[in-house]
Formats: structure tokens, sequence, C-alpha cells
């Protein structure tokens, strides 16, 4: 049992310590045979100080259950509260209660950082809503749900590039800073330098060009899908957005892939599907204690509806099909339904709704309504590109896709319609040299995390709810 990793790396590094091991709470709790002489470090989550015996309960982080300490009353000190962080050593023994393996038996407990329970914003043994912890997000981290989720965050992660590189995929850090717009929607962040920004002046660009903040690796994905058949990025993208809505962030992570040597739409649907599938099997498998709380506390019913739908084909709709779904609703919409125009939010949800609340793809949307380098379907009189976006019940899209246009003279002509044929010189190389079918997709990560876990506000999936405090932490 002594065997684990972390414990026997710990007791290494520090050999004139005492001959204790360190265990993470998680390593502890998981112990299969008792231990002499251990430590365990982390912060009180309950003390409980009876007659006879003292006990405590300390969480590093490490699980969402935490280690139950019981010492002698005698060990109890006036700074050994709730929220301090303490360092425990004693005996790993087998626990008498049902609902725990082992416990520890503290022979010392050191108070490392005493905790004011006074002024500490949470509170002993209170569940505490996520409205009331987003008001502390340098402290939130230690509320259970926070911790779970960034757990479960850290496991996902995880979990995206190994399905990725399980498949072949050559992850690809896309730059951050760049002076692409790929989607064409005004939604950029522009940077300057602190100087720049206080001239007023004539302005002269760092970069000598105007820069900005990705809204998108996608373009700089094509060109390595041009080298490595299939890429991948995972990495932050900001969109001057509406922050305060439920599902927009201004910051937010996004997994993009492209695949080279792709002609259907079909197949880049597969990805998406089998992509959400194997992530989200991992994570119910690897953190059930976890995505549990989430589907206790949050959002009940939500681990039947995903059981369900990781058994299920996600439902595949065109867009002409969608509106005319939207036309026949028994209900009126604030934006009317039309062909050619933009599927709201409130359209997505009944769509969603319609198809029996579970994901549905929708296909081929009009050609004035996307992005210039969208494949032309060709078709007519409703023209139509290889668009597809993924819908899912609670958040609405949560993966945009297409096939891209690969195909020199549609690029051209399109590209001189809009009047950006020279800032995009270099892409229309990428289709005189070795131009090959393909196309790709990016999937928000938060709204992922939001549609597992059944969260309702997109700012209680980040580690931080940036911009919504009055400090930007
Ligand atoms: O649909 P979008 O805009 O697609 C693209 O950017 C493509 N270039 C991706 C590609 O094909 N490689 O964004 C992709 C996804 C959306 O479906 C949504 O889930 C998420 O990114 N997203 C946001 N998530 C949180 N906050 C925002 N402001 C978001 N904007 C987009
Ligand atoms: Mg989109």
């Amino acid at each position: 049992m002594l065997g684990a990793r972390g414990g026997w790396r710990a007791l290494r590094r520090c050999a004139s310590l005492p001959r204790a091991v360190r265990l993470r709470v998680r390593e502890a709790l998981g112990a299969r045979e008792p231990a002499e002489a251990v430590r365990v470090q982390g912060w009180v989550r309950s003390v409980r100080s009876q007659k006879e015996v003292l006990f405590l309960h300390i969480n590093d982080g490490s699980s969402l259950e935490s280690l139950q300490v019981v010492a002698d009353p005698s060990l109890e000190k006036r700074d050994l509260t709730y929220g301090s962080a303490v360092e425990v050593q004693g005996k790993l023994v087998k626990s008498p209660h049902k609902m725990q393996n082992m416990e520890l038996q503290a022979e010392t407990i050191h108070v490392v950082g005493p905790c004011d329970i006074w002024s500490f914003p949470l509170k002993m043994k209170e569940r505490h809503p996520l409205e009331y912890v987003r008001q502390f997000p340098h402290l939130r981290c230690r509320n259970n749900t926070l911790g779970a989720l960034l757990r479960i965050r850290s496991e996902a992660t995880a979990s995206i590039h190994s399905f990725f590189q399980d498949n072949g995929y050559v992850h690809i850090h896309t730059p951050i800073i760049t002076s692409n717009d790929c989607e064409g929607a005004g939604e950029l962040f522009q940077i300057e330098t602190s100087r720049e920004a206080k001239e007023s002046v004539e302005k002269s660009h760092f970069f000598n060009v105007p820069a900005f903040l990705t809204v998108s690796g996608q373009l700089h994905l094509e060109v390595m899908a041009g080298a490595f058949t299939h890429v991948f990025t995972f990495g932050p993208t900001f969109r001057a957005e509406n922050s305060q809505s439920r599902r927009h962030l201004a910051e937010f992570y996004m997994v993009e892939a492209e695949l080279s040597f792709t002609e259907s739409l079909q197949d880049i649907m597969q990805v998406m599907e089998d992509l959400f599938k194997t992530v989200t099997s991992t994570v119910l498998s690897k953190c059930p204690r976890d995505v549990e709380l989430f589907h206790k506390y949050v959002a009940p019913a939500q681990k039947d509806r995903l059981e369900q739908i990781l058994k299920h084909k996600f439902m595949i709709i065109s867009y002409s099909e969608a509106v005319e779904i939207l036309k026949q609703a028994p209900q009126t919409f604030t934006f009317k339904p039309e062909w050619g125009c933009d599927l709201q939010t409130e359209h997505e949800k009944y769509l969603v709704k319609h198809c029996g609340e579970v994901p549905v793809f929708v296909v081929n949307y009009p050609y004035d309504l996307k992005p210039f380098y969208m494949r032309d379907n060709e078709d007519g009189p409703q023209h139509t590109v290889a668009a597809v976006d993924l819908l899912v019940p609670g958040v609405g899209e949560l993966c945009g896709g297409s096939l891209r246009e690969e195909r020199l003279p549609f690029l051209e002509s399109r590209l001189q319609r809009l009047g950006l044929t020279d800032a995009y010189q270099w892409y229309l190389d990428l289709r005189k040299f070795g131009s090959v079918p393909h196309g790709g997709f990016g999937m928000g990560f938060e709204r992922y995390l939001q549609y597992i876990l059944g969260v309702d506000n997109i700012k209680d999936v980040i580690p931080f709810p940036r911009f919504s405090h009055s400090c930007l932490l």
C-alpha cells in the first residue's frame, strides 16, 4: 500500500524529516492495508470535539471525500479550526465505519496556517449555492462543488488530449495573438501596448499591423492539416461577446480539429460524436463521486439522460428541415423563423425539445449566413454550404464545423466579393500547393462541461469567474 507513488517521492525529497510517509488524502482513503507512520497535509473541513475523542476531516483537493482523523482531545488547539491548514501524523487504520475505508489515528497535529473562521466566507457543513461562492473567486475552489468541477475539468482536458493522440492527431499550439479574424463576426479584442493605448495621436502598431486575440485556431490548423493530415488544438479563445449571458464567455477554451482527405460532413460529425462520447464516458468512470455530486444536487436526472445519450446515435436534420419544424411549431417565437435567418437560442431550444431532448446535428446552412471558408454545396435555389452545428439540450450550440472550400476558383471569387483577397493570400496559397478536401470543427469546452454536468451558468465551470467581478482575477 505504501507503494503509493506520491508518498514515496515525498519521502525521498525530505529524507531528514521523520520517516512517516506523506500520503495524499485520496491515497490514504484508497489504501488497502494499515500503515504505522503516515503524514497527511490539507485543510480542515470539519472539527468535532467530544469528551473522549476529537474528530477532524481533512481535504487536500485530491478527492471529494475527506479523510477522517481521530485524535485524543488533548491534541486540540485554539487555532485548529475549520479552514485551517494542518499536517497530521499518525497511524492509518481500517475504519470501523461502513462509509469509509481508512481513517488516521493522529499522534501529532500541526496547524500550518490558521484560518479566521469568523471572516472566512465558507462555513462548515453548509451547502453554499453556486451564486454565493461566485462572490469569492479566490476562495471558491475550496468549496466541494467547485472542487469537484475543477477535478472533472482536469480529467476532461486529459481525456480530450488522449482521444486525439490515440487517433493519430498531432497537437498544435496555435497562436493566441493573431491578425486573422477567422469567424469574421467582428467579435474581436484588439491588442495594443499600454503606451499605444495612452497615445491619442496616430497610432503605430507594435506588430506593424493590427493584432487581435484569437477567436479560433482553425485557419492555423488548416495550415498544419496540409502537412500532418490530422491535427488538433485546445486552447484559450477570446470573443468580445455579451459575457452576461449564461453561455457566453469573453475568454473560453475551444477544442478544434482539422482533417485532411475528408470529403463528407458525415466524417466530421462522426469525430464530434466520438469525441463527445469518449470523453464523457471517461469522465463518468474516472470521476464518479465528483460527477455524482452534480447529478444529485445540481441537475437531478442528468445522469440517466447522459447514459441514454451515450447509447444512441446523435440525430441529424438539415437547416431547411429545422426551419420547417420551427414554422410548424405550436408556439410563437420572438424571432420569426425564416429560411436564410440565423437560428436563435429560442429556436435551438425548441429543435432540441422537438427531437426528444437529445443532441442534434443541424447541417447545410444558408451560404450567406456562414464564413467565407465553408464549402459551397452548389445547390439551389436555396444556396447552402457544408456546415454543421451540434445542438444540445440546455446549452444550445456545443460544436460548430464545416467542410472547407478547397477549390481555388470558388475561394478566390468569394474572397474577392468580400474584399479580402489581399489579407488572405497565404490562405489561397494553401489551395495552390497540394490542396485536398478537408474539414474540421470546434467545440466549446465550458459549454461541454455545462452540458454534461447540468450547470446553468457558464461562469460556474471556469476556474475564475473572469470579468464578472470588479477585480479581474
Ligand atoms: O461555432 P464557432 O464560432 O466555430 C468556430 O470558431 C470554428 N472556426 C471552429 C472550427 O471549425 N475549427 O465556435 C465553436 C464553439 C461553439 O459551438 C461554442 O460551443 C463555443 O465554441 N463558443 C463559445 N463558448 C463560450 N463562450 C463564447 N463566447 C463562445 N463562442 C463560441
Ligand atoms: Mg458557431
